[in-house]
């Protein structure tokens, strides 16, 4: 079956039950969704109730689409997403961003947990991502183009919109809130990266590290959509000291500065 096919079938049902058209699409990260309680929340529709969505397995995801309003936008936010080390093909990641923009969604805002290879970061800080690095992650666009869809082969010259980059960096300084801006390097999972591992993507030019985003990025350019994303650094992959990382560690950290992440997200919305 073809993509657009899918996204048809998809769409039809998530009109049934939402007729509005969002805007903004948001995807939370890990330990990220209590953005959620910002929102005037219209209707909830679980990943399993959607025709052709992949379902969400990891600890910390709840796995739904949340329609509603915030600051006098019309947005669909993910609560969780879809991630390849989860066995899930980099196309299907990107599934519910298609889905997006299917529904109308022009503007794609992106949050995650990421680790700093950068020695000036440090845990709990915010990252915006100004480039990445996807090379070490499998291409959502490898297959059949679908050309109603996008371009064989899409200009990535700037993947996250330099508009909402500056955007943000002012909306952060007049909150006086202390933020990066950076190149985030993709990589698959499940395991966290070795010392030499940090270290090379250090010497990459790579400032955090992380499972997500990247895909969805590209999936969302080929499509033409712009994007903004956001690392909120939850562990250091460069240091000398004894750096053992868990998944606990990360997704406390990432609630921690999760406030921070909402506030900054929430301002964007408005002025988008
Ligand atoms: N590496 C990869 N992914 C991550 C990390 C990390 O250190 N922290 C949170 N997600």
């Amino acid at each position: 079956m073809l993509l657009t096919d899918q996204l048809k079938e998809t769409v039809a049902y998530i009109r049934q039950q939402y007729a509005i058209t969002p805007q903004i699409g948001i995807v939370l990260g890990s330990g990220l969704g209590n953005f959620v309680s910002e929102m005037q929340v219209e209707t909830e529709i679980a990943y399993n109730q959607v025709p052709h969505f992949p379902v969400s397995t990891v600890e910390g995801h709840s796995g739904k689409l949340i329609f509603g309003e915030l600051g006098g936008k019309k947005v669909v936010a993910m609560a969780g997403r879809f991630h390849f080390y989860e066995g899930y093909t980099a196309a299907q990641v990107c599934y519910p961003i298609r889905v997006m923009k299917a529904l109308g969604v022009e503007t794609l805002l992106l949050s995650n947990a990421a680790g700093g290879t950068n020695k000036n970061f440090a845990v709990g800080e915010l990252m915006i991502i100004k480039d990445h690095i996807s090379f070490f992650t499998n291409n959502p666009l490898v297959g059949k183009n679908e050309d109603q869809l996008g371009p064989r082969f899409p200009d990535m010259s700037e993947p996250y919109s330099k508009r909402l980059v500056e955007k943000a960096k002012t909306i952060a300084e007049t909150m006086r809130l202390p933020i990066h801006t950076g190149v985030y390097v993709g990589v698959t999972g499940p395991t966290f990266e070795t010392r030499a591992e940090y270290n090379l993507i250090h010497l990459l030019g790579g400032d955090a590290v992380g499972m997500s985003t990247v895909q969805e990025t590209i999936a969302a350019r080929h499509m033409g959509m712009e994007v903004f994303a956001v690392s909120v650094i939850t562990d250091l992959g460069i240091r000398d000291d004894e750096n053992i990382i868990t998944h606990e560690e990360v997704l406390m950290a990432a609630k921690e500065a999760e406030p921070k992440l909402t506030a900054l997200f929430v301002r964007l919305v408005q002025e988008v």
